[in-house]
């Protein structure tokens, strides 16, 4: 193992979570034939094969896993020593681990913009995924902290909401609901409907609300990404609940409108999440408060709000 590389340890940690060298390469910003030679070298450092193929799937050997524990195992102790030595400079440098459902990524990096302006020194790592990925990366202790609608309430973790969340019904501003009057939930059954990917926060909350009334829906499509889903309703394709934050950015000539149904907007929070237990860094420490204390001034300023108000939505 003396000729490893801490580079080839953490291209090796990547392949192995996410059980392909592809979104491996795709993670670290690398090309795929490099992630391959990088864990061959070091497959011949270890003397044995660290994955088998078996038809498309990929497996850790027995020594591949082992070395999986060893890379998580030495990945938290450098982690807890950065963290050690970015205290010890107080808040000058160092990153802040951020892992964000993906459509957090709306409201996030302007709530960003102010905190890296105030804390230059602080760089920021954000990870966005969707809602079944960044979970998984909160069981890991992947990041510093990790923000979702929906906190896991399976695992020993520390919940803080700090801003607003609502679902709306989304349609083509040409939509023939779009001029009606408290719309009742079961006429959007019979309309096409766009969802998000399965493993979406949204997703699940949209086919609970529908499942808790016994009512189904017309699934048209299954698209994974916010922004895919409003070009489809532009498009015509059908109708979406999304969050209004999707909205953030959308103009007064937007081709989406919000439909007024009954129980609209769902509401639901924004919380910041981490494992119960866990020592904070002093970087998101900081970021946790600012979070709590300024986190919805700070994204009312620059949001939709500013939409609603012009008129259209
Ligand atoms: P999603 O999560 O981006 O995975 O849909 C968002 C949410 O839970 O509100």
């Amino acid at each position: 193992m003396k000729n490893a590389t801490l580079h080839q340890l953490k291209v090796f940690e990547a392949v192995a979570r996410h059980n392909s060298f592809t979104r491996a390469a795709e993670e670290l910003f690398l090309t795929q034939p490099t992630v391959s030679m990088q864990v061959k070298q070091l497959s011949k450092a270890v003397g044995l094969p660290l994955f088998e193929q078996v038809g498309k799937r990929l497996y850790l050997t027995e020594a591949g896993k082992e070395l999986y524990t060893t890379c998580r195992e030495l990945f938290d102790r450098l982690a807890q020593f950065e963290t050690s030595i970015a205290n010890l400079k107080g808040l000058k440098q160092g990153t802040l681990r951020l892992a964000v459902v993906t459509t957090a990524k709306y409201v996030i990096p302007r709530l960003l913009g102010p905190f890296c302006q105030r804390y230059p020194g602080i760089d920021v790592s954000l990870t966005v995924d969707n809602h079944e990925r960044i979970i998984d990366g909160l069981i890991d202790n992947r990041d510093d902290l990790y923000i979702m609608s929906q906190p896991p309430d399976d695992l020993d973790v520390t919940v803080h909401p700090f801003l607003e969340n609502p679902l709306v019904v989304l349609a083509w501003h040409n939509h023939p609901l779009a001029k009606e009057k408290d719309i009742p939930l079961k006429r959007l059954s019979e309309e096409p409907f766009i969802m998000r990917e399965p493993g979406s926060g949204t997703r699940q909350a949209v086919q609970k609300l529908f499942d808790d009334q016994g009512l189904e829906l017309k699934v048209k499509l299954d698209l994974g990404s916010n922004e895919t889903i409003k070009q489809a309703i532009a498009g015509g394709l059908g109708i979406s609940i999304l969050s209004i934050h999707t909205l953030a950015l959308e103009g007064p000539n937007s081709p989406l409108t919000i439909l007024d149904v009954e129980g609209f907007p769902i509401q639901r929070y924004w919380y910041v999440v981490y494992p119960a237990g866990k020592q904070l860094s002093i970087i998101a420490q900081t970021f946790f408060e600012y979070l709590l204390n300024e986190g919805k001034t700070v994204a009312e300023q620059t949001s939709f709000q500013g939409i609603l108000n012009q008129g259209r939505f």
